[in-house]
């Protein structure tokens, strides 16, 4: 175990499985009986091979489990001052050649061969990578090994302050415990850099000093909803541990002696949240893991909303904004409408779908529109088949490369036919310093007058949002204040207002005016939703 969710092993071992999310590798792990019932098993989500591995050198790769285990973790050497001498090797292979794999774990100490003995035994060793590999074995005797099955598991030794160092990972020889091929391992300080920032990417590197925070991967929640509470697992340094955590969703909080975090998230948006642990040792030593908390707005009783949370579409992937629907009853129209509003410098690269609660997939643009920038289009699709309620995705997908956006907003309304009696600005405006700007939206064709729960999702980009007083101006000029100057020196505002409106006929042009009252900070309105 490198980390509580990563475990270190030889390329060669998952080579034909690649780089990439892969459930396939299951892993036992804390018995020494490979049936023991005792035992504790998971199965991996990621497998990162070692780059630029071809089957010479480099034989690394980590394995990523879905849920951490509470293991001692093996630390890595980082220099060759642990290069002499004997070392330690174990695992469940061949115990001797050709013969079959083993249900105990066996171990066996074998003596540090140097480059240029072990390059000279011929054949393949002749291609001995010096930097990348190291041997082991009795060169004149034979007699002790690692042989097949092992690959992957650690070749490790006492440092001198007594910890346990990972020196090599079991990785190729010819034959099993001959004389003169001795076992060749892949030298672990060579690539440990390499290992920590791929694991880095995986979710949390060990610290050099070998303590590690166990990923408990990716979580998505709901404003005013209180998450199902996150624990954490540190290892590899000394019991207890005080937590902390940077970039949790408002309304989160971790506990510092348990590292579980829980609360009520207050604010939607997608969060790197870091969690550290520091254990008791003096010097203290500290482990961290990152991950990403989506949390998405409530739903907004009815049968529409609009997400207008900014997504980045990164070039050649798929990303997603989610919209929740609650208290539309019934199944959602033939004739419902999807505004959407996508910045974007090459909507031919586009694939933009529609998912239904239930993962029924509407291609709403599939790849039309060659190099043309950015799609503003309401689309009309028949969701007769489908249950309102629930959460809907727009999935955005790049299909190809050189150019990238983002998911500017978009509005569902699945109670059907009146776009007219909803509508969205997209065009950014900005707001100078000390100055009022307005945004408008023109309907026509809506009958009577709006509703008394009228609602106006407003996304505005801005510094120090006290400064700011925005406000809804009806066809008739009557003013409707939405923000007037609160929220001190937070950063923009992406809120869903209700507004009674009922006394304002809907047809006519509407306006949100955003006022800066103070020196210093600027910004610009995003988009702005009216859906009346
Ligand atoms: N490549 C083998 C495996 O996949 C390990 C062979 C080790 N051989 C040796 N003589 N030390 O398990």
């Amino acid at each position: 175990m490198y980390t509580p969710t990563l475990v270190l092993t030889a390329a060669h071992c998952v080579d034909n499985l690649g780089t990439g999310p892969n459930t396939s590798v299951g892993v036992t792990w804390g018995v020494v009986d490979l049936q023991d019932p005792a035992r504790t098993t998971r199965t991996s989500n990621y497998i990162h091979i070692a780059p630029g591995y071809n089957g010479n050198g480099r034989d690394w790769a980590l394995i990523r489990i879905s849920q951490p285990i509470d293991s001692p973790l093996l630390k890595l050497a980082t220099d060759t001052s642990l290069h002499s001498g004997n070392f330690t090797v174990a695992g469940w292979g061949a115990a001797t050649q050709g013969g079959p794999q083993q249900r105990f774990l066996l171990k066996a100490d074998v003596p540090f061969i140097t480059d240029t003995q072990c390059a000279s035994a011929g054949g393949a060793y002749s291609g001995l990578i010096f930097d990348q590999e190291i041997c082991a074995g009795n060169w004149a005797s034979g007699g002790v090994d690692t042989c097949q099955g092992d690959s992957g598991g650690p070749m490790f030794k006492r440092n001198a302050a007594n910890e346990w160092i990972q020196v090599g990972i079991t990785s190729w020889g010819i034959g099993c415990a001959q004389p003169g091929n001795p076992g060749v391992y892949t030298e672990v300080r060579y690539f440990a850099n390499d290992i920590c920032s791929a694991a880095a990417s995986l979710g949390g590197c060990q610290s050099s000093n070998g303590m590690a925070v166990g990923n408990p991967g990716n979580q998505t929640s709901t404003v005013g909803t209180a998450v199902s509470p996150v624990n954490h697992t540190a290892a590899g340094g000394t019991a207890p541990y005080t937590w902390s955590a940077t970039g949790l969703p408002a309304g989160l909080s971790i506990n510092s002696s348990t590292g579980l975090i829980s609360g009520t998230p207050t604010s939607a948006g997608t969060f790197s949240v870091t969690v550290t642990a520091r254990d008791s040792a003096v010097p203290a030593k500290t482990g961290s893991t990152s991950y990403t908390w989506t949390v998405s707005a409530a739903p907004t009783p009815g049968c529409s909303a609009t997400n207008g949370t900014d997504v980045t579409i990164p070039d050649v992937s798929t990303v997603e904004s989610t919209i929740a629907i609650a208290g539309c009853a019934g199944n959602a129209s033939a004739t419902s409408t999807v505004p959407v509003s996508i910045i974007h410098t090459y909507i031919g690269d586009l694939v933009v779908t529609l998912v239904a609660p239930d993962g029924t997939a509407y291609v709403l643009h599939n790849r039309t529109g060659g190099s043309a920038d950015n799609i503003n289009t309401t689309y009309t699709v028949n969701l007769s088949s489908e249950a309102a309620n629930g959460t809907w995705r727009l999935r955005v997908q790049d299909a190809a490369t050189g150019d990238v956006g983002r998911i500017d907003t978009w509005t569902l309304n699945l109670g059907g036919g009146s776009p007219a009696c909803a509508g969205t600005n997209g065009t950014d405006v900005a707001i100078p310093d000390v100055s009022t700007v307005t945004s408008t939206i023109a309907l026509s064709g809506c009958t009577g007058n709006a509703s008394a729960t009228s609602k106006v999702t407003v996304g505005i980009i801005h510094t120090f949002i006290g400064d700011l007083v925005v406000t809804l101006v009806a066809p008739d000029g009557s003013a409707y204040v939405l923000h007037n100057r609160t929220g001190g020196s937070a950063d923009n505002i992406n809120t869903t207002y209700t507004v009674d409106l009922s006394s304002e006929a809907r047809n006519g042009t509407w306006s949100l005016r955003v006022q800066d009252a103070a020196t210093a900070d600027v910004g610009s309105i995003d988009s702005w939703t009216l859906s009346l």
